[in-house]
């Protein structure tokens, strides 16, 4: 079974598909992570990124592999190339090199693939921008995340206050959800919308708990 899980930065996404993940037993893919991993790769390799064939290269022929513990299906890092960019992938330069990246249709095929031959063999909870639209359209279940933009970069700030690492101002932190998703939504190549047959979900006054309960109540009822 496919759960395709979208919305903005900060709606709750990778919380949420983690939390349901370990609760079905079911693998779990951030996508957006593959994104920030060819961004970083092309930052650290002076691509620039208006360079669509150069970008679209790197994607195609980089390997990213997330590295999990024995037992858990939850990733708990990232690598592209043979780096470890965990850590790398979630600072205020790579929030800003990621739009141009992830707008880059080559770039997109690239990572479509790879997502979709990760998906063939499990069940999996599948979180992103366009997992309902573009990569798994018949997906079983899906839903699309919203929150208020407030709420959004609240979270946000705490989540890299407790991680260690990101922006932590919630101003600033504000001002690029704004940037990222009026570019994530206009943009050309699967802009972030919901999927025909999505479930919409406003977290902004709703418990983590409450939102994989929803969730899980949707997988129920169709299994
Ligand atoms: O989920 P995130 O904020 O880590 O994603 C980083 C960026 O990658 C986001 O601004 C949009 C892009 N993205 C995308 O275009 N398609 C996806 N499936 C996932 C992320």
């Amino acid at each position: 079974m496919i759960i395709a899980i979208d919305g903005p930065a900060g709606s709750g996404k990778s919380t949420v598909a983690r939390e349901v993940a370990k609760i079905l037993g079911f693998h779990y893919l951030d996508t957006g992570a593959m994104y920030r991993a060819v961004s970083w790769l092309a930052l650290e390799r002076g691509i620039a990124l208006d360079d669509a064939e150069a970008l679209g290269d790197l994607a195609a022929s980089e390997r990213i592999e997330f590295a999990h513990e024995e037992g858990n299906p939850i990733a708990t890092g990232v690598s592209i190339a043979g780096n470890d960019v965990t850590d790398a992938i979630r600072t205020p330069e790579i929030d800003k090199a990621v739009t141009p990246v992830s707008a880059t249709p080559s770039v997109r095929e690239a990572l479509v693939e790879q997502q979709r031959a990760i998906a063939a063999s499990d069940d999996i909870v599948m979180e992103g921008r366009d997992i309902g639209t573009v990569v798994f359209p018949d997906a079983e279940v899906k839903i699309f995340l919203t929150a208020d933009a407030d709420e959004r970069a609240r979270r946000r700030s705490n989540q890299n206050l407790t991680q260690g690492y990101g922006e932590t101002d919630t101003e600033a932190i504000l001002a690029d959800l704004k940037r990222r998703d009026e570019a994530d939504s206009t943009r050309a190549v699967a802009p972030l919308k919901p999927a025909p047959g999505a479930v919409e979900v406003d977290t902004t006054s709703l418990s983590i708990e409450q939102v994989c309960k929803c969730i899980t109540d949707i997988v129920d009822s169709v299994r």
